[in-house]
């Protein structure tokens, strides 16, 4: 099956392969790959060239290992628009998910020199800091770290905190939100986030910086949202 005489590297071979059975749906979601060493025999190469290949799926996103168990296919990655200001929540029902989230620390702070300046706050100002972990469909996929002044929010309840924020500031609040500034980073996740994110050192993570505004240019949240690599693909729409 493979070609040995040509110039493209076996183990980018065997990748091709598993990726057109995957999309030929003979390996589906959810579904074991064959093992390294079936793969080995398979293609009569070494397990370092098979393991390779499987790596290689693995860091794009395609597989997942599972200690014990084998390598699956994973589901095709969460494509996110960059030109709404949506909230998670929303997202992830309109793509027929289920939202959920762990909180992981709520606090009131005095905002830090980086935060008041970016939510026009006076010094010794405060905001709710609040970590909490976003699944879809009961898989991490975010860590979202948000500052929220306590002079437009003066209570965030364990509800609010839970569920969706938006949701709490448009309808409990009854708070216009209108628009974001946003940024977009790729880091190396760190050893607490990998840890929430569950996926194994190193591995990338996207950040996204985002700080939101009711309407009158009023800023009411400054988050940073790391997001598992393997899980999301940004999408935007470009005109000339
Ligand atoms: C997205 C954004 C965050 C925002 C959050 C609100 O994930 N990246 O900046 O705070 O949505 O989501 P929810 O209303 O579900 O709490």
């Amino acid at each position: 099956m493979l070609d040995k005489e040509s110039p493209v590297p076996m183990y980018v071979q065997i990748e091709e392969y598993l990726k057109l059975r995957m999309k030929q749906g003979e390996f589906s979601v959810g579904t074991a790959i064959p093992s390294e060493r079936e793969l080995t025999e398979m293609f009569e190469v070494s397990r370092m060239t098979v393991r390779q290949s499987i790596t290689n799926l693995v860091t794009e996103g395609l597989l997942y290992r599972e200690k014990g168990r084998g390598t699956f296919v994973a589901a095709p990655k969460v494509e996110q628009p960059l030109s709404g200001l949506t909230s998670f929540t929303e997202d992830m029902l309109s793509r027929g998910m289920e939202p959920g989230t762990q909180l992981i620390s709520l606090k009131k702070v005095i905002a830090e020199d980086d935060i008041a300046q970016a939510l026009q706050l006076m010094e010794g100002e405060q905001v709710f800091a609040v970590k909490r972990i976003r699944y879809a469909d009961h898989k991490p996929m975010a860590i979202e770290r948000s500052y929220l002044p306590v002079k437009i929010v003066p209570e965030l309840d364990l509800d609010a905190v839970e569920g969706s924020l938006y949701s709490f500031i448009e309808h409990q609040k009854e708070l216009s939100i209108s628009h974001a500034l946003q940024s977009m980073e790729a880091t190396l996740v760190n050893k607490e986030d990998a840890e929430f994110l569950q996926i194994s050192v190193p591995a990338a993570v996207i950040v996204i910086e985002r700080v939101s505004f009711l309407t009158g240019e009023m800023p009411f949240e400054i988050v940073r949202s790391t997001y598992r690599a393997d899980r999301y693909k940004f999408i935007s729409e470009i005109r000339r």
